[in-house]
């Protein structure tokens, strides 16, 4: 009665004609997804944060790593996830393939991208609404403004806006195909004003010096300095050549959402063709806007005066123009709250699959008997969230986000070579090209950010990790189906 599926059998059942679903995605399709998906806080607010303290006018440069560590990524995710397109997560494919405690890691390390990428959203979207109200003439007080803002204490709005959006999903709101559609072209707009708007105001003595020279941090603790900068002994600094890879292991953050796209191969006409155009072609997109972006802004004004909190609109109000500053919060506020419900669906989603694999307590699996929502970890998770979102700088949990997706990007390049090995025989709907040196580049370089990332995530990602493996030793490995935990 509880025998798990293998993984030919799951792909039987994508086949009978009941339950297939329709073939219907081109590669345009999921280059728009894509970009609905990856445009966020990343370019929105991390942009003015890494700019100011990592890197200067160097943060395009910044973009493009990041951008090259998630394509070779992207390339090994889209086999992994189109093996087995059945669930749409690698928490379930490497439950059918690889084994449980690899899923149950990659299960728990999800729940914290999603978790945490919600919580960094929402806090971006709160600044994007402070500088809206300000316009307006409303200033909210510096105590409910968030931990960013000097005197601040907890982000209001932030801690509102997680909380409605569980709400939203409780009941089972859906965007609707024709919803997003307007919601990326309103973000897309939004991002083209500022690059097209912004190339006036740019000063050529505001990119000098590009690279900005390094500088000590005296008054840092040895905890907030990337950890290949901890193991080698170097003193921490900022700027400098080495601050381009800090700012890219921030900048991450703003590619996040392209392993969505690789979960929609089952959907996609030619698979082998459109995955890797659609997935490529947004993040090829997305690298492009963001370049110019930073280009622009740090162009605009001088790094060290840009805004934290809604630095691109904050530029237009620098240089006099609060009607661009307006617009561009208006629709930053709008695609960013789209973002955010979708990060918060994607992770209450893994979270219930964990629970009906009885890794996690079924209590969580149950579904709402009328909206037919995982209601459950959706409250649980959201009361979190916005707790999380309300009283946690953007930085510490962007960071967080970002080692935890980078150390999956290392699983699923692992996932993909192993299983290239173990099960050379399964159709695979996209294949990796040229095995084993794509999931090896990727490996490496998503090691590479994850070095450069701050000590204390480091530590902190080990706590998550430590929880994981005690709730995994105690509850999962005893309760799970596999193990016939229902008896
Ligand atoms: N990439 C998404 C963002 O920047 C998660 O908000």
């Amino acid at each position: 009665m509880f025998r798990t599926k293998t993984v030919e059998q799951s792909i039987r059942d994508t086949e009978e004609p009941e339950h297939r679903l329709r073939k219907s995605l081109s590669a345009w399709d999921l280059t728009v997804f894509g970009v609905g998906v990856i445009i966020g806080t990343g370019i929105f607010v991390l942009t003015g944060k890494v700019a100011k303290e990592n890197a200067g006018p160097a943060t395009s440069l910044a973009f493009i790593v990041a951008g090259i560590v998630c394509a070779l990524a992207a390339l090994c995710y889209a086999e992994f996830a189109s093996t087995v397109p059945v669930a749409g997560s690698a928490y379930t494919f490497s439950y059918a393939s690889i084994g449980e405690l690899p899923a149950w890691i990659i299960g728990w390390d999800l729940v914290l991208e999603f978790a945490l990428g919600t919580a960094v959203v929402a806090v971006g979207w709160s600044g994007y609404v402070r500088s809206l109200l300000d316009n307006v003439g409303l200033h909210l007080p510096a105590v409910l403004s968030g931990v960013d803002v000097p005197g601040g204490v907890f982000d209001i709005l932030a801690f509102a806006l997680v909380l409605v959006l569980t709400a939203v999903l409780v009941i089972g709101v859906k965007l609707s195909a024709r919803i997003t559609t307007i919601i990326v072209s309103i973000k897309v707009t939004v991002v083209m004003i500022v690059i097209v708007a912004g190339l006036f105001f740019i000063k050529a003595e505001n990119y000098l010096p590009f690279i900005p020279p390094k500088q000590l941090q005296p008054t840092e603790s040895g905890f907030a300095q990337p950890l290949i900068q901890l193991l080698f002994g170097y003193q921490p600094t900022n700027f400098g050549v080495m601050g381009i890879f800090t700012a890219a292991s921030v900048v991450f953050f703003a590619f996040i959402g392209f392993d969505v796209v690789a979960t929609a191969a089952e959907e996609t006409k030619v698979p082998q063709r459109d995955m890797p155009r659609g997935i490529l072609g947004s993040l090829f997109i997305c690298t492009v806007l963001y370049v110019a972006v930073a280009l622009v802004i740090t162009g605009m004004e001088h790094y060290t005066r840009i805004s934290v909190s809604a630095p691109l609109a904050d530029a237009f109000k620098a240089v006099g123009h609060p009607f661009y500053a307006g617009v561009i919060s208006f629709g930053a506020a709008i695609g960013l709250t789209s973002v955010c419900m979708i990060l918060l669906l994607g992770q209450t989603r893994v979270f219930f699959a964990m629970s009906r694999d009885e890794l996690l307590p079924r209590f969580f699996s149950i579904t709402h008997p009328r909206f037919g929502t995982p209601y459950r970890p959706t409250v649980l998770l959201g009361v979190v969230i916005a707790i999380v979102a309300g009283f946690t700088s953007i930085n510490e949990l962007a960071t967080l986000v970002n080692i935890g997706t980078l150390f999956a990007f290392v699983v699923v390049a692992l996932g993909v070579i192993i299983l290239r090995r173990t099960r050379p025989d399964l159709p695979r709907a996209f294949r990796t090209p040229m095995v084993p040196l794509i999931p090896v580049l990727s490996i490496a370089a998503s090691v590479w950010l994850m070095l450069n990332l701050p000590t204390e995530t480091w530590l902190r990602f080990a706590i998550w990790m430590v929880i994981g493996f005690v709730v995994y030793f105690l509850y999962g490995r005893s309760h799970s189906r596999l193990a016939g935990g229902r008896r």
